[in-house]
């Protein structure tokens, strides 16, 4: 037990053996989010609200909340795909340190978390790879190819759900804007807030009739390296598949 690297992280990730911070040291903060390529496509998303989730109560949404591996296949409506970016990692605000304040608590409000998508079925879009760009609430296009679904679920070892999903949501940390305030423990803070993005998503779902099931089980190297991430600065922590309920 002694040798286990879990342990060890959670040991000497202890508040007690913390250095000092890049922010204490006078760094200056990363930006809020990551930059976009110059000429990037960005696709406006409708407005949040156009889409209402008030039929169903919190305690029902709770209680019924479970994970499922197959859709109906039914397209998503842009607007669902809107609702459910603006409720797992939507920007309500930007306060004056700055710092984003969202639909989902952060440590610290360090909100280290991007959103990429892997559009199968969505109304009007073209299916892809994207980027929630957050702080304009609009989809970044990042990549069209045929093949992007099936390199992906091979990423996910083979988890055929993917391939049936409306869309794939992929959250991957930028791990600078989480160590600048916490260096070493930020790493424990940011799978906790990998953690509240998901859970929202299953809680959005579900009052949208939609279904979600949670991905931890990937090959992180071949995953990044689809996504075009480094693997280093950035890289994935977590995904869930998304799409419409089975009816009964
Ligand atoms: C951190 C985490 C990782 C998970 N990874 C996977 C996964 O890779 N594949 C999968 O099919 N389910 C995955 N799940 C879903 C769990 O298997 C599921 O939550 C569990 O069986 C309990 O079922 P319920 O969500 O319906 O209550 C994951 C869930 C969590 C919380």
């Amino acid at each position: 037990m002694s040798n286990s690297i879990g342990r060890e992280f959670i040991r000497k990730t202890a508040v007690q053996y913390l250095p000092v911070s890049p922010e204490e040291s006078g760094v200056p903060q990363p930006p809020l989010e990551l930059p976009y390529p110059h000429g990037a496509r960005l696709i406006a998303l409708p407005d949040a609200a156009s889409v209402t989730t008030a039929s169903k109560d919190l305690q029902t949404v709770i209680e019924n909340r479970k994970s499922v591996r197959a859709y109906s296949g039914e397209a998503l409506t842009l607007e669902e795909l809107s609702c459910l970016l603006w409720l797992t990692q939507g920007v309500r605000g930007v306060n004056d340190r700055p710092a984003t304040l969202r639909n989902v608590p952060s440590a610290g409000a360090r909100h280290a978390f991007e959103t990429y998508l892997l559009i199968n079925n969505v109304e009007g879009i073209q299916p892809g790879l994207y980027r929630y760009a957050a702080l304009k609430h609009a989809l970044l296009e990042l990549e069209i190819s045929d093949d992007l679904t099936a390199r992906v679920t091979r990423a996910c070892l083979n988890q055929q759900k993917i391939g049936g999903s409306a869309v794939t949501f992929i959250w991957a940390v930028v791990i600078e804007r989480m160590v600048w305030r916490y260096p070493e423990r930020g790493y424990r803070y940011m799978l906790l807030d990998a953690g509240h993005i998901c859970q929202n998503l299953y809680l959005a779902a579900e009052a949208l009739d939609c279904a979600v099931c949670a991905i931890g089980s990937f090959d992180d190297d071949l995953l990044n390296t689809e996504l075009g991430l480094d693997g280093e600065t950035v890289f994935a922590v977590y995904a869930g598949t998304l799409g419409k309920q089975i009816k009964a």
